[in-house]
């Protein structure tokens, strides 16, 4: 088990590039794997969302397209919305009315725009999921879509929000009011009636899925998932992004993350192991009792841990239910477990300038690459999408994942991120991004971080 970075060498018959991972830097994509070391078939998937203003749909299209990128499956999101901002960046309610005629040319025209964009990134090679986000709200606008990718190859999973909790679809509008761009330098009580207007001239003509509709690949989803209808699912990919949207929930949450206190490794600088904490790891648990006090004040939270006993000697003075999680164990440095950066990089040179040159991609020699820990996380990122009120407690690239799926930071920099030891993050997801806080102990501990380019064992430091 690795701590951190590092770099193996090779065996005498040992050549580097045998352990170069399909589809990462080394070797071209192909999309029968797409690089992700899961399958994802020769398909290309159109996601329409359907459903009425202010049902969620952005926030659930944006959620999806940060998903899919955690995993490296390349997915885009076109908006309608903003297609039609650049002929009619301010519209009243009136321009939603389906009895106007201006109004509808010009949406017509966005919609169009739109596919027509759409259907040009799929043909230029670079994706294979696009989310349609818009209310196509008729019957007629999902025949036309549908039949608009058959004609290009394209799959299409129509995804439905379907809302009646009147606390959710006024938490939205309140939301729309003070964001959209529709709305902008407009008086807020006058933005949230309009938006409520054009609600209604949408609920005019809307027209849910039902069964005249049962030859469309669709998902309703009822209440924010507390009802899900699934219908004609056809393949691998899309059965993920259905089980990816049946997990999710978006009442307000918040999630605090902590890497283990200091290890005894940690001092020695070594990479790995299942050393024990150390005496300021040791302050370090004692002490987290009362940050997570001070964040989270008196909400009851679930402890998830590792299975290694640095994690779980952090966490042992903390009153609430724990879970031990192997997914959560730290990555594998396969033969360099328990050797320092210095030592890797004398008996692994090359390796080492390898992993520095690609280290999302890099495998350990019989271990993991920051890659693999994603794939294995994703059960962990599922559970966290249904649950409230968890701390994890855990190791520095497994916290770095995890981080790059909440705040979408691009797999080239996630490895690199700095995540101090004797340090509470508190991640809390909103309508749009994630908003991310810090509590630091006051209790030294080594740097373990590694710059691209340096040997550096780990550093004496504040955490
Ligand atoms: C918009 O113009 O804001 C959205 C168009 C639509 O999805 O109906």
């Amino acid at each position: 088990m690795a701590e951190t970075n590092g770099d193996t060498a090779a065996p005498a018959q040992y050549k580097p590039e045998m352990r170069k991972q399909p589809m990462g830097n080394f070797i071209s994509p192909s999309r029968k794997t797409n690089g992700i070391g899961i399958q994802a078939e020769d398909t290309r998937i159109c996601v329409v969302m359907v459903g009425l203003p202010a049902r969620g749909k952005s926030l659930i299209a944006q959620k999806v397209v940060r998903y899919l990128h955690w995993l490296s499956i390349k997915a885009k999101t076109f908006n309608v919305g903003q297609y039609r901002r650049t002929a009619t960046p301010n519209p009243n309610a009136a321009f939603f009315d389906t009895t106007n005629p201006e109004g509808e040319r010009l949406r017509r025209a966005a919609a169009e725009a739109a596919v027509n964009d759409m259907v040009k990134w799929f043909h230029s090679g670079e994706g294979l999921i696009a989310i349609l986000d818009a209310t196509n709200s008729t019957k007629g606008r999902r025949a036309w879509i549908r039949d608009r990718c058959d004609a290009e190859g394209i799959e299409t999973l129509f995804v439905e929000s379907k809302c009646d909790d009147e606390d959710l679809i006024m938490s939205n509008i309140l939301e729309v009011k003070t964001t959209s761009p529709d709305y902008v330098g407009q008086d807020p009580e006058e933005a949230a009636q309009d938006f409520r207007n054009r609600i209604r001239n949408y609920e005019k003509v809307y027209q849910t899925i039902d069964e005249d509709e049962s030859d469309l690949t669709y998902v309703k989803l009822i209440d924010v998932g507390q009802h899900v209808i699934i219908n004609r699912i056809q393949d691998y990919l899309q059965s993920r992004v259905v089980y990816y949207l049946m997990n999710l929930h978006i009442k307000p949450r918040a999630i605090w993350l902590s890497r283990h206190g200091e290890s005894n490794y940690n001092l020695s600088g070594k990479i790995g192991g299942d050393a024990d904490i150390s005496t300021r790891g040791e302050a370090y648990a004692r002490a987290l009792p009362g940050l997570v006090k001070q964040m989270a004040g008196d909400r009851q939270l679930t402890v998830w841990t590792s299975t290694l006993k640095r994690t779980i000697q952090t966490a042992r003075f903390l009153t609430f239910e724990k879970l031990e999680w192997k997914a959560l164990d730290e990555l594998d440095s396969g033969v360099c477990d328990g050797l320092t950066y210095a030592e890797i990089a004398t008996q692994y040179p090359e390796d080492f300038a390898q992993r520095d040159e690609d280290k999302y991609n890099y495998r350990y020699l019989g271990g993991e690459s920051y890659r693999d820990v994603v794939i294995r996380l994703e059960p962990i990122i599922m559970e966290l999408e249904r649950s409230e009120n968890i701390l994890i407690v855990t190791h520095q690239a497994i916290l770095r994942c995890i981080y790059a799926y909440f705040m979408n930071v691009p797999q080239e920099r996630s490895p690199w991120m700095e995540v101090p030891l004797h340090t509470l993050i508190k991640l809390t997801p909103r309508a749009y991004s994630t908003q991310e806080e810090r509590l630091k102990a006051d209790i030294p501990a080594v740097s373990t971080f590694r710059a691209k380019g340096s040997q550096a064992v780990h550093q004496e430091g504040t955490g």
